[in-house]
């Protein structure tokens, strides 16, 4: 949906995107939230439902459409959401006080991850990953969205290279982390996630098109 003169996608015309069943601010300081990245939450969900209480770190946090929808599903999450958009901070931060969870959700500016952050029980990240070589231009809608955003280097895993080198660290024992990734590059996450995580079970999952979407990793 977008609007047909100048290519804008609706959603930065309204101000809002709907994500999870539940509506989100957002405008050209975000990505809008896509469906596809609504497989993680339920993955997210499942595994949180039999913990109870949890520490849960949204890297790339755009929006805050994942850490507030976690917020939301599960009452007893704890949630820290970094992004290295100060932008994109601050649309996060407007979304958690409009969904009432902004006390269980801390907005880091980082990195990746903020330095001493403690060990989670999720890593939930959909990190920008298009090749800078296809990252597509206006009039395409997505290139409207910051670039920031979707820009994901040479080969669409430069971010991904970093979380992963930071990950261990930031996991406890039994720990779920989940990918958001462009279906050409999962073998080679895949790959960077089993050296990462050695002995962990890794699985490929497909969205609605019945593409390869996300890594799940369940750390030993
Ligand atoms: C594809 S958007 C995803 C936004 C949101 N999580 C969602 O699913 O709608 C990627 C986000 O990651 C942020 N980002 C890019 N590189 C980052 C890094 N090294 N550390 C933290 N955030 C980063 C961007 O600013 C952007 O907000």
């Amino acid at each position: 949906m977008l609007n047909e003169r100048t290519g804008e996608p609706a959603a930065y015309v309204s101000g809002y995107a709907g994500f999870f069943r539940r509506e989100f601010a957002v405008d050209e300081r975000v990505l809008i939230p896509r469906p596809e990245t609504e497989h993680l939450i339920e993955d997210a969900l499942a595994f949180l439902g039999a913990l109870g209480s949890a520490r849960v770190l949204d890297v790339g946090t755009g929006s805050g459409a994942i850490a507030c929808t976690i917020a939301c599903e599960i009452p007893d999450a704890v949630i820290e959401a970094t992004d290295i958009s100060a932008d994109a901070l601050s649309v996060a931060r407007e979304n958690a006080a409009r969904l009432g969870v902004a006390d269980r959700c801390a907005f880091t500016l980082a990195d990746i991850a903020r330095a001493g952050a403690p060990a989670f029980d999720v890593i939930v990240a959909n990190l920008p990953y298009i090749p800078s070589a296809d990252v597509p231009q206006k009039p395409d809608p997505v290139g409207f969205e910051p670039r920031v955003a979707t820009d994901g280097g040479f080969d669409g895993l430069e971010q991904y290279r970093k979380l992963l080198a930071a990950a261990p660290r930031l996991v406890r024992a039994g720990a779920l982390v989940l990918m958001e990734a462009a279906p050409p590059t999962m073998a080679a996450l895949r790959a960077l996630a089993e050296s990462a995580f050695p002995g962990a079970a890794i699985t490929v999952h497909r969205d609605y098109a019945g593409l390869d979407r996300y890594l799940r990793v369940a750390t030993r």
